[in-house]
């Protein structure tokens, strides 16, 4: 595998009984890319995103990490799942744990860190996306949403992962939330940290994102540089697509 690809599906298949989710799903992404997979709701998009980090077994197709393939089953895959990030719709923060301590666990218990390493790190991570010392110590029911995706975003941060998947981080979002989490993103991704996003924020995707993907019935219907795919398709499934969520999300940046 090339050495500046750090993650890579091949023909990835899944089914749930007779239902076929994922119908041969292939892609690469490069260090420091970002790239977005959109798609109507049902279209596989959350599944592919558990299949890359095994949450989901593929019931075919191979996924490397970097030079390690994880489909490999002697593969240690909790081993491998430290390296890659993941930020949830819904957050998943610990509810009784402070915004510190969510992002400090994995840097104890996973990586083995020592505290005083573990807390500068994690204070690290939380300055980075923008939460400052006044909320280190607030548990998530007294964050705002915006507040808790961005210290979901510093805990996968603080792991130094490979890569980070975002399953639709912004769609649990207040309106006025989102912004500032898009911005984090951005930020991120600008900065070099590798990035798969699976959103239908247009203007994320039209300001700092390589590829847009476009998922469609368990496929990439197609694929290319933002811009075509959003505004000059080949497919009249994707115009369609992209006009409704034009409409619905207006082009926020
Ligand atoms: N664990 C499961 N068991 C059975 N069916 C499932 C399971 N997970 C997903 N599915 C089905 O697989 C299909 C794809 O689901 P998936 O969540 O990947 O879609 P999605 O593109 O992420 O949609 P959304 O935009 O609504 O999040 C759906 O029909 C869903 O009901
Ligand atoms: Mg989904």
């Amino acid at each position: 595998m090339s050495r500046d690809i750090v993650l890579k599906a091949e023909d990835i298949h899944k089914s749930y009984g007779s239902l076929k989710v994922l119908k041969g799903v292939s892609f690469e992404i490069k260090k420091g890319e970002t790239k977005v997979i959109a798609g109507p709701s049902g279209a596989g998009k959350s599944t592919l995103l558990r299949c890359l980090n095994l949450l989901t077994k593929p019931d075919k197709g191979r996924v490397w990490l970097e030079d390690i393939e994880l489909t490999n089953p002697s593969v240690n895959i909790n081993k491998i799942r430290q390296k890659i990030g993941f930020v949830f719709q819904e957050f998943n923060l610990f509810h009784h744990l402070t915004a510190l301590d969510n992002v400090m666990i994995g840097l104890r218990k996973v990586k083995k860190l020592p505290k005083e390493e573990a807390l500068r790190r994690a204070k690290e991570a939380l300055l980075t996306v923008h939460i400052t010392e006044d909320l280190w110590h607030k548990y998530p029911a007294q964050l705002s949403g915006g507040q808790k995706q961005r210290v979901a975003i510093a805990r996968a941060l603080a792991m130094d992962p490979v890569i980070i998947l975002y399953d639709e981080p912004t769609s649990a979002l207040d309106p006025q939330l989102v912004g500032e989490v898009l911005q984090v993103m951005k930020e991120l991704a600008r900065s070099g940290v590798t990035g798969l996003v699976v959103t239908h924020e247009i203007g994320f995707a039209l300001e700092v994102a390589d590829e847009m993907m476009f998922m469609y019935d368990g496929r990439i219907l197609e694929k290319g540089p933002p811009k075509e795919v959003v505004f000059n398709p080949k497919h009249e499934i994707t115009r369609k697509f992209f006009e409704q969520v034009g409409r619905l999300y207006g082009e926020r940046r």
